[in-house]
């Protein structure tokens, strides 16, 4: 069977981009800044984006393309011994779609809860006793689970890519569009400050400096898809006639732009309202809709606002989706269809599990931990520093910087920009880096 491809790289780059802008810039960037001192997040956050982000994607991207197979394989086709490197990728995605379906799950209730009511009265009680209850939340996990295994049977250029050409290019234009509305608020001018000036007060030791330097890593390698083979898998349906060198720095470009414009989207209408910036992970769902019910045409805003959350849920949860069908499909050689719909099957039945977290089961640990939460640390903090810096190793040392370069420059045809710094930072600063970074979370 012939293996499918991306019509076009402005296809592959709308996916890529679709994949990398999700939840984590939307939901997690803005208060992460928040926590994190805003502007001296945003420096450290930037300078990791380009130090350690845009190399690890190019690698990725060039594994992938090299050998058009599925994460796993595409590492044994360098190293027969290193397919461990790309199974931590498949785990770790079916690890992060438990949860990330119960997430998508709440944008879906609060998407239609708009749509049928004007506004969401005491919204954290509701947040609360929605997030906690047993039927709803699991219902809707569902359903945002089927929604992503459709496209996924749909294919890559036929499902993966249509989708992704329609939805970012609108996200991208409505989520400037809310962020603007929110910046004419009378007093949102605190919220720009609170974004962009750097508040060095946070930092008063190492320990505080390292803390933010932490948190900037792991937002990096979750916001652009890292170290879970999701660039890999979307680098094998890639022609050889794309350059590779541009795409890795268009793709953290466009997710480094979504991401403040989200800021903008959120931080100023917080401050205006007089609400808590550092409110966490209930942000967009406890103190967003005070913001709604308080703005002109805020209903509206609503609706559009947590569309744009589920398309960009949806293409993220597509890219962890296909990381495992395509294992499935080329290792295993599944029809496509079971290919997505077993793994889907067995993802939202743990994410079941996940939801009932929040309520009936919250009294479970596992490592001290809720089971959502469980979901969500071990491949954020084992899997994904893991994978990324034998990722590293594999590409630097073993595969070679020559066939790197052959991969990049597709045979010489475009030139390879950066090339000795992206082989330092490759061989050396990024494996360092994750290193310390690793075993400091520890601590
Ligand atoms: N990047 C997505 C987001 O920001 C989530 C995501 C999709 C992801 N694929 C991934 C994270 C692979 C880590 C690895 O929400």
């Amino acid at each position: 069977m012939k293996r499918d491809q991306w019509s076009s790289n402005f296809g592959f780059l709308m996916a890529a981009a679709g994949s990398a802008v999700g939840l984590g810039n939307l939901w997690k960037f803005p208060y992460i800044a928040g926590m994190n001192g805003g502007g001296v997040f945003l420096i450290i956050y930037l300078l990791l984006l380009i130090l350690l982000g845009a190399p690890i994607l190019l690698t990725e991207m060039a594994i992938g393309r090299s050998s058009r197979l599925n994460a796993i394989d595409a590492c044994k086709a360098i190293a027969p011994k290193w397919g461990f490197v790309g199974g931590m990728g498949v785990i770790g995605a079916f690890f992060i779609l438990c949860y990330y379906s119960v997430i998508g799950g709440w944008v879906l209730k609060y998407f239609f809860k708009y749509i049928v009511s004007s506004e969401i009265k005491e919204p954290e009680q509701y947040f609360e006793s929605f997030t906690s209850s047993v039927a709803e939340p699991i219902a809707w996990h569902v359903i945002f689970a089927a929604i992503v295994v459709f496209i996924v049977i749909r294919g890559i250029s036929g499902g993966i890519e249509k989708v992704s050409k329609i939805f970012l290019p609108l996200l991208a234009a409505f989520i400037v569009l809310i962020a603007v509305n929110g910046m004419l608020l009378p007093g949102s001018f605190e919220g720009v400050k609170f974004i962009l000036k750097p508040d060095f007060s946070h930092i008063k030791s190492a320990g505080d400096f390292f803390g933010i330097v932490l948190s900037a890593m792991g937002q990096v390698f979750f916001s652009l898809s890292l170290g879970m083979g999701t660039l890999i898998t979307y680098g094998s349906y890639l022609s050889k006639d794309s350059n590779l060198m541009t795409n890795s720095l268009y793709i953290p470009l466009f997710d480094l732009i979504i991401a403040l414009a989200a800021c903008f989207a959120v931080m100023p209408a917080v401050f205006a309202f007089g609400l808590e910036p550092s409110a966490g992970s209930g942000l967009i769902f406890k103190t967003l809709p005070h913001v709604f019910a308080n703005m002109k045409f805020g209903r509206i805003l609503a609706v559009i606002f947590f569309l744009l959350v589920l398309f960009a849920a949806i293409t993220s949860a597509i890219s962890l989706l296909e990381v495992i069908a395509s294992y499935l499909i080329d290792r295993m050689n599944w029809h496509r269809i079971t290919a997505s719909v077993v793994p889907a099957a067995a993802f939202t039945a743990i994410g079941c599990l996940a939801s009932l977290s929040f309520g009936k089961l919250s009294h479970i640990k596992i490592f001290g931990s809720s089971i959502f939460d469980f979901l969500s640390e071990f491949p954020d903090k084992i899997l994904m520093p893991i994978g990324g810096f034998f990722l590293c190793i594999l590409a630097g040392y073993i595969w070679g910087m020559p066939n790197f370069e052959k991969e990049v420059t597709s045979g010489g045809k475009y030139t390879f920009h950066f090339k000795r710094l992206t082989g330092f930072l490759i061989k050396i600063f990024a494996p360092l880096m994750i290193v310390i970074i690793f075993f400091a979370s520890f601590i």
